[in-house]
């Protein structure tokens, strides 16, 4: 008798190990995938396995900032950046990834993608990043060119040779991810995750009232990846908001007296730091806190479940996107897609901006 109280025993303690392992990042829970496990054995598996990411992005400042952000992280093996309108002109914004790398050293190949919206004419706007992206500071004279491949070839192809383990980090307009889905669905869907800076999450946004400017670039595109119902991390501009990971005169002089990263990033952010002084702000950086959700995992604090709609009529709303939570009263109502999307709703400003200044500076 007593040796079957202990087999059972046995085997309980064996479950209870086992669930508490699972851990996944909950919805209106602390994140408990991304904390990182205390036995050395789950730490040294964590530390082998870096995350393939393609990057893609319109290259501005901020984009720039994430870049070196991702360059220097022992997290991410970058297959690829691939660049598309947005922030500048698309050969302005190939140029500027391309420079970055080299200032990081970083050898990826760069695709150039999308120069234009899929349905809706590109509007010609004042770039807030300067008229070449990066603060008109002459920095920008890249050794390398862009690859002739196209972008959209690129993921597909990239995801196609390893499927299930490529992610994109995606922080410009969605054009050249939608452009893949439609190409090729059954491909998009063998990504791992996308991990998109993008949407208003929960707050205000930057291009309208209710729409954020990667969105707003771009909503259809938005509206085809969301209908893809493919695994997404999505930060939104809420969180890029709060008042402790927005860069102050402090950070942009420790920058301008830091290592060869944060000079280059401190000239880079001229224009955009005079922009929103002019408006009585501090900066926004949202790009590199895109990043940071998957090379400092420990920022995420929380996410919510929720599955997202896009508006696209030509009205107020177009480029809002419409965040449904799992589990509130709207479950009754019926939906586009599945709740794939999981929204950061809370982060750790104080890890995030130690860390980013520590690249800067160190
Ligand atoms: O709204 C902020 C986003 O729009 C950032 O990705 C910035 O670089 C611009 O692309
Ligand atoms: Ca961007």
């Amino acid at each position: 008798m007593k040796c079957i109280k202990t087999t059972l025993a046995c085997l309980m303690a064996v479950i209870v190990f086992l669930l508490s392992g699972c851990g996944a990042v909950n919805s209106d829970t602390k994140s408990t995938a991304s904390k990182e496990s205390t036995s050395d054995t789950t730490v040294k598996s964590t530390k082998t396995q870096r995350h393939k990411v393609i990057i893609d992005t319109d290259a501005g400042s901020d984009d720039a900032a994430a870049l070196v952000l991702a360059a220097t992280s022992e997290q991410l093996d970058i297959l690829g950046i691939t660049v598309l309108y947005g922030n500048v002109p698309l050969e302005n914004a190939a140029k500027n990834a391309l420079m970055t790398l080299e200032l990081c050293d970083v050898e990826a190949p760069v695709y150039i993608g999308a120069k234009k919206p899929l349905k809706k004419e590109r509007e010609e706007m004042i770039s807030v990043h300067g008229e070449d992206g990066m603060g008109d500071q002459d920095l920008i004279h890249p050794k390398r060119s862009a690859e002739d491949g196209d972008a959209v070839d690129f993921i597909l192809d990239t995801i196609k040779s390893d499927p299930g383990e490529v992610e994109i980090i995606a922080i410009g307009p969605l054009t050249n991810i939608a452009l893949a889905v439609m190409k090729d669905p059954d491909t998009m869907k063998l990504c791992k995750r996308i991990w998109v800076m993008g949407t208003t999450g929960f707050g205000a946004g930057n291009a309208t009232p209710v729409s954020e400017f990667n969105v707003y670039s771009d909503a259809e595109a938005y509206d085809t990846v969301l209908r893809a119902e493919l695994p997404m991390t999505v930060l939104g501009l809420d969180m890029c908001a709060i008042e402790e990971v927005m860069l102050t005169n402090d950070e942009m002089t420790k920058m301008a007296q830091g290592n060869a990263k944060g000079v280059y990033m401190s000239k880079a952010f001229t224009k955009l730091f005079a922009f929103e002084q002019e408006n009585g702000n501090n900066m926004m950086i949202p790009d590199p806190i895109a990043v940071a959700c998957l090379i400092w995992p420990d920022m995420v604090l929380e996410t919510k479940t929720c599955y997202g709609e896009a508006c696209v009529g030509n009205d107020a709303a177009y480029g809002q996107i419409v965040l449904y939570q799992k589990g509130s009263i709207y479950e009754a109502m019926p939906k586009i897609g599945s709740y794939n999307l999981e929204v950061v709703t809370k982060i750790d400003a104080k890890l995030f901006m130690d860390g980013f200044m520590s690249v800067m500076t160190d």
